[in-house]
């Protein structure tokens, strides 16, 4: 949307009994949520659900924990629907960085042991691979994606640094720190020309994207389900399609060791499965109160209007709105450029975030990329116009002082 449109605010989302759609999570009401994708949020019927779950598990210990691993197949096979792939290529793991622990833990070093990640990666993942390539007795190379690229551009930096002696490429999916989409399937058939294994992380695919494993040609991806798919935490997937599958093994030695993937992912040893378990009643909310396609554009319209609302509340102290071009947009998450002196690194991201929270009741995520700061928004179906105009009234002129503090302190320095 250009500077000049005027920005339509969705309609807010209404449960079936009229009331709005934040009625069915618990939520703090006097918190504003605006960071839906950095840890998700779980709806009230999952939360019981697991509730209920835990409370059969607790009665009965003995019942439970045998029929467990049936019981995680089970929800696999709701799980792989969703998702769109065969439950065959599936297996459930606690979250993101655990799929990218299982792929660390299973490849060898067969060239010469660099991996190649980007400059989006998420920085847990990314110093897990740093980790593997040390192991390897190899290196990290780091392809620098500018912020706007579009497909190719993306496609050209990936693969300049991939060559003879890399062993694995990691990419994100939709990149965590700028908002934006990589061209994962692209690079996923050229490298699978070129038989170099390549890690997609889509920590933020689903939900967010309707079949975020179509076109997929590459042999590892992992995406959570506790972000978008507002499942009980500790729920996500790990898709492997390719021969390498059978090197995976969940973190966790247990008694599925012997069984073939992905079916020795569904024992580990005793731990409490019940999030596993009740995912699938997140999933079905969102699907039989508005539908997911619905419920997608929801999210988009709102974030589209969130960025424009806030955009233009900074451009008023600034003289700089402009919407941020990420070169390839994902729905549903925007970003917005702050002014300077704000989240120019990731640890200040991080305690402008947590300052937010305590002195404006505001839950947001900031990011940094480039020594530049951004705010990313990330909306849910419970997120309504209104949590954007009060960031925009509200809080734009207290971050517009402390940019102007932040600024002062430095030219003092
Ligand atoms: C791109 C990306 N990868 C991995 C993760 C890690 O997810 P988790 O903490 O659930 O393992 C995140 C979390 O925000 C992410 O955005």
């Amino acid at each position: 949307m250009s500077e000049t449109e005027v920005a339509v605010a969705p309609s807010p989302l209404l449960l079936t009994d009229g009331r709005p759609a934040a009625g069915a999570w618990s939520l703090d009401p006097a918190l504003r949520h605006l960071n839906h994708g950095s840890f998700g949020a779980v709806p009230l019927v999952a939360q019981e659900r697991q509730a209920a779950l835990r409370a059969e598990m607790e009665r009965s210990p003995v019942v439970w924990f045998p029929a467990l691993p049936q019981r995680i197949a089970a929800a696999r096979i709701e799980l792989a629907a969703f998702l769109d792939v065969d439950a065959g290529d599936l297996a459930l793991v606690p979250n993101a960085s655990a799929g990218a622990s299982v792929v660390y833990a299973a490849l060898d070093r067969r060239r010469g042991g660099e991996i190649v990640v980007t400059d989006h990666g998420y920085g847990a993942v990314t110093m897990g691979a740093e980790r593997l390539a040390r192991r390897w007795g190899g290196r990290v190379r780091t392809a620098r994606v500018p912020l706007d690229a579009d497909e190719e551009q993306a496609y050209e930096a990936v693969l300049a640094e991939v060559g003879e002696a890399t062993d694995l490429v990691v990419v994100d999916q939709i990149t965590s720190a700028t908002a934006r989409r990589l061209p994962v399937e692209r690079i996923g058939a050229e490298l699978r020309r070129r038989e170099v294994p390549l890690l997609v992380d889509g920590a933020h695919a689903p939900g967010l994207l309707a079949t975020p494993l179509a076109d997929a040609t590459y042999d590892f991806w992992t995406g959570n389900l506790h972000k978008w798919g507002c499942a009980p935490r500790g729920t996500a997937s790990l898709v492997a399609r390719g021969p390498l599958r059978d090197r995976l093994y969940p973190l966790i030695d247990s008694w599925g060791a012997a069984d073939p993937y992905p079916d020795r992912f569904d024992q580990q040893g005793t731990v409490d499965a019940t999030a596993y378990l009740a995912a699938p009643t997140a999933l079905d909310l969102v699907e039989r109160t508005w539908g997911w396609p619905a419920a997608r554009r929801y999210m988009d319209d709102l974030a589209d209007y969130g960025a424009h609302v806030i955009g233009a509340a900074f451009a008023r102290l600034t003289g700089d709105g402009r919407p941020v071009d990420v070169g390839m947009p994902v729905p549903g998450m925007r970003l917005v450029r702050l002014p300077d002196g704000l989240a120019a690194s990731r640890v200040e991201a991080d305690a402008l975030r947590d300052r937010v929270a305590h002195e404006l009741a505001v839950e947001a995520a900031f990011t940094s990329f480039a020594g530049l700061g951004y705010l990313r928004l990330s909306a849910h179906v419970y997120n309504t116009a209104a949590d954007y105009e009060y960031f925009a009234e509200e809080c734009v002129p207290v971050l517009g002082d402390w940019a102007r503090e932040n600024s002062g302190k430095r030219s003092a320095r």
